[in-house]
């Protein structure tokens, strides 16, 4: 109890501290109007030709990488003061950024006048926040892991099926494995037209129509996923 009323306290306290600075500044909003004419601000970037400064991206990873900023104290010693020392007063000395790039997109002009200090610090505290790399690792291995996946699965998973069906057990619907012994034509149907009592033990619960969610190739590739996992099923002893 005295735990939970210290973190309670905790999370108060840091509550208010937070809102105290962020009620004046909104750092996403300045990032946006403040330095996304030049920066693509994207995670990750888009590419394209002819860029006027590198990706935000890129820079937040760079300078972590290059000041090695490890925690919250190393962000308020060296991100957030470098950030706004550069922005006001970029120079080739202090640039992480290397030669080759330097000569490629030209000194960023100062953004005296145009940002101040104090926006600057939203902006950093934003950006150290947001250009997260074990997030974006983490998001690029999901993405990956997803489209790994055979065609038919990443369908049900993008389509909400899974909500009612797991794919091995039964859940508020069938499993589909348990549905794989269905026809063809049968799935293919039930899919587009919905269906209700028709397998017992459900509760009598409905199944809803996917009329037009998707094309006839889509159907057929859901059925025939539907289907490899019934082989998979009756292999395994
Ligand atoms: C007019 C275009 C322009 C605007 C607006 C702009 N930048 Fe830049 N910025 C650049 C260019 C070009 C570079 C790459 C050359 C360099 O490092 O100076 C750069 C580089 C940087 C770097 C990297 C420094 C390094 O050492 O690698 C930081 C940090 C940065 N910008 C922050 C900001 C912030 C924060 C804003 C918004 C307040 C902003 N920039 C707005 C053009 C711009
Ligand atoms: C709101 C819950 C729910 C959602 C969402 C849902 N289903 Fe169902 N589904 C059910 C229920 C319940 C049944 C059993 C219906 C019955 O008993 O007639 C079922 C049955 C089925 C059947 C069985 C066909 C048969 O002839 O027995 C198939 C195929 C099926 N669902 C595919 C899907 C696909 C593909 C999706 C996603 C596009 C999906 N379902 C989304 C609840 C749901």
């Amino acid at each position: 109890m005295r735990y939970l009323a210290g973190l309670i306290m905790v999370l108060i306290l840091t509550g208010c501290g937070d809102k105290a600075q962020e009620t004046h500044y909104n750092g996403a909003a300045l990032l946006e109007k403040k330095c996304g004419i030049c920066h693509n601000l994207k995670m990750p970037p888009d590419t394209y030709e002819d860029e006027k400064a590198p990706p935000m991206m890129a820079v937040v990873f760079h300078l972590k990488d290059f000041m090695k900023i490890k925690d919250n104290e190393d962000k308020a010693k060296k991100f957030i003061p470098f950030i706004q020392d550069y922005t006001l007063e970029p120079s080739r000395e202090k640039s992480y950024c290397d030669e080759a790039s330097l000569d490629a997109y030209g000194l960023m002009p100062s953004q005296k006048g145009n940002v101040t200090e104090d926006e600057l610090k939203a902006i950093a505290e934003y950006i150290f926040t947001f250009y997260d790399q074990e997030k974006y690792l983490k998001e690029m291995q999901e993405k990956a892991a997803f489209y790994a996946l055979p065609k038919g699965e990443q369908l049900v998973r993008k389509s909400g099926c899974l909500n009612c069906h797991d794919i091995q057990k039964a859940k508020v619907g069938p499993s589909f494995a348990m549905i794989a012994n269905k026809g063809a034509e049968e799935i293919i149907d039930v899919i587009q037209n919905g269906s209700q009592g028709k397998w017992e033990g459900f509760h009598n619960m409905l199944m809803p129509a996917f009329k037009n969610k998707f094309t006839q190739d889509e159907l057929r590739i859901l059925q025939e996923w539907i289907h490899t996992l019934g082989t998979k099923d009756k292999a395994s002893p």
